[in-house]
């Protein structure tokens, strides 16, 4: 499975390293031109400086010029071609949470292509099959690049308009940063044994505690991802107005009230439709009992709509679940044992008994599950530790069917938020042919081994 860089590199020779500006300022953002069918991007990833905590500069990293980075747009059933460029001082990939691709596409490195290094560029080309709000991501050395904003939303919209007029995005982000804006530590060993080492400030699409004005008496359509390393976000609205859940991670649901907490785990994401209250009102969007940002009512043109219709189903093939064969997935805190050195992250977490290690390009060649293409599956997923994991697999979407400590309505997803000591059933078709990662994504559960790969072949 492993790939050599020549592999890789063929075709790409006498690409020119675009983006930067002469006369001083930066250029980080190339614009984008739509062609016909397609959607068009040039992304820059580079280093970019940013006022998260006010008179301090924190140097971040940025897609497209911004930290969350540059919004992706696209639409159901399109291309989505994206020429990525490397301007860090550091290899990485891009992964593209949730999105159902070939292999080669999904930005795992030595399983997907080789790390793109400093100066090179990398085409990203696929097919969006599913409409919804996805994310995109390194897949190298993660803890720090995610950790300095290298994250961004992917939104694939409907084929048809979905009654939706007005659309808000809140990137979620807790950053790891003192008083002064300086880093902290990504990931502390300590912390990395237990829910994972958290950011201290939080922020919706980089700011911290924002006031957003929204159109009053209006319907929008919020999506709110969590793009942070760690946090799980207990979220809850207070004020007037109302919510209705409209979409899960990628998928539709069937709109109900949200209730009083949704627990959005690390990676996910969650549409809601929010009728906003009469001009001059205020929602607060909470963690808890904390404050993240203020939703302000402010007059606005045009009467009132009606709640949209549910959104379409995505073409995501249905288990069969009277022929699915069973697997067990035993997620294990097991604690270090080996000596740590410098560079190599302890092994703290296993999956199976067998934890992953990110310095070892050849795991993947070690798949703990193989899946026959084609066929339904369902994983038991047992959680035996005392933190919860945000499961997520690359490349196909699963349905979650069952849970020995909630109530599913059952949905299709990408990640599932496994709770301490949950037992939870999913089910999917293994369809897509590839390697595929399957891990926590509390990041730092992830690089001390909560990953695995499984093949579908
Ligand atoms: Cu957001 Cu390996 O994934
Ligand atoms: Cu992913
Ligand atoms: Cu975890």
């Amino acid at each position: 499975m492993s790939v050599t860089r020549r592999q890789f590199l063929t075709g790409l020779s006498g690409l020119a390293v675009v983006g930067l500006g002469v006369g001083g300022a930066t250029r980080y953002w190339l614009g984008r031109n739509e062609a016909p069918g397609g959607h068009d991007y040039e992304l820059i990833a580079a280093p970019l400086d940013v006022e998260l905590v006010p008179g301090h500069q924190t140097p971040a990293w940025a897609y497209g010029g911004a930290a969350p980075g540059l919004e992706l747009r696209a639409r159901q059933g399109d291309w989505l071609r994206v020429k990525f460029i490397n301007h860090l001082p550091v290899p990485t990939t891009v992964h593209w949470h949730g999105i159902r691709l070939p292999l080669e596409m999904d930005g795992v490195p030595y399983v997907s292509q080789l790390p793109v290094l400093p100066g090179e560029s990398f085409d990203y080309r696929f097919r969006v099959p599913d409409a919804g709000s996805y994310w995109y991501h390194p897949h190298v050395t993660s803890s720090e690049q995610l950790g300095r904003g290298l994250v961004g939303p992917l939104i694939v919209e409907e084929r048809e308009p979905t009654g939706f007029v007005h659309e808000r995005i809140l990137s979620l982000k807790n950053w790891h940063v003192d008083e002064e804006g300086g880093f902290l530590p990504f990931s502390i060993p300590r912390e990395a044994a237990r829910n994972g080492t958290l950011g201290r400030l939080s922020t919706i699409n980089g700011k911290p505690n924002p006031t957003l004005d929204l159109p009053a008496g209006q319907i929008v359509r919020v999506r709110l991802l969590n793009l942070d390393n760690t946090a799980t976000y207990r979220l809850n609205l207070k004020g007037q107005g109302e919510a209705r859940i409209y979409a899960l991670d990628g998928n539709p649901v069937t709109p109900r009230a949200m209730g009083p907490d949704y627990w959005l785990g690390p990676g996910m994401r969650i549409c809601l439709a929010l009728r906003m209250p009469a001009a001059g009102e205020e929602i607060a969007l909470r963690d808890g009992p904390v404050r993240l940002g203020t939703l302000r009512a402010v007059p606005s043109e045009g009467s009132a709509t009606d709640w949209p219709a549910p959104l379409p189903p995505n073409p995501i093939a249905e288990p069969d679940l009277a022929n699915a064969e069973k697997l067990n997935f035993n997620f294990e805190w097991v604690g270090s044992t080996a000596d740590e050195g410098v560079d190599t992250p302890p092994s703290l977490w296993q999956i199976n008994g067998v934890a992953w290690d990110i310095n070892d390009k050849t795991c993947a060649d070690r798949p703990i599950a193989r899946l026959q293409r084609g066929k339904s599956y369902i994983f038991e997923l047992k959680n035996m530790t005392q933190y919860q994991h945000p499961v997520h697999l690359h490349g196909m979407s699963f349905k979650v069917i069952a849970s020995n400590r909630r109530k599913i309505i059952p949905y299709f997803t990408d990640t599932f938020l496994l709770g301490r000591n949950e037992r939870a059933q999913v089910a999917l078709v293994a369809d897509n042919p590839g390697t595929w990662m399957f891990h926590c994504h509390v990041i730092d559960h992830m690089e001390t081994g909560l990953m695995a790969a499984i093949e579908v072949a």
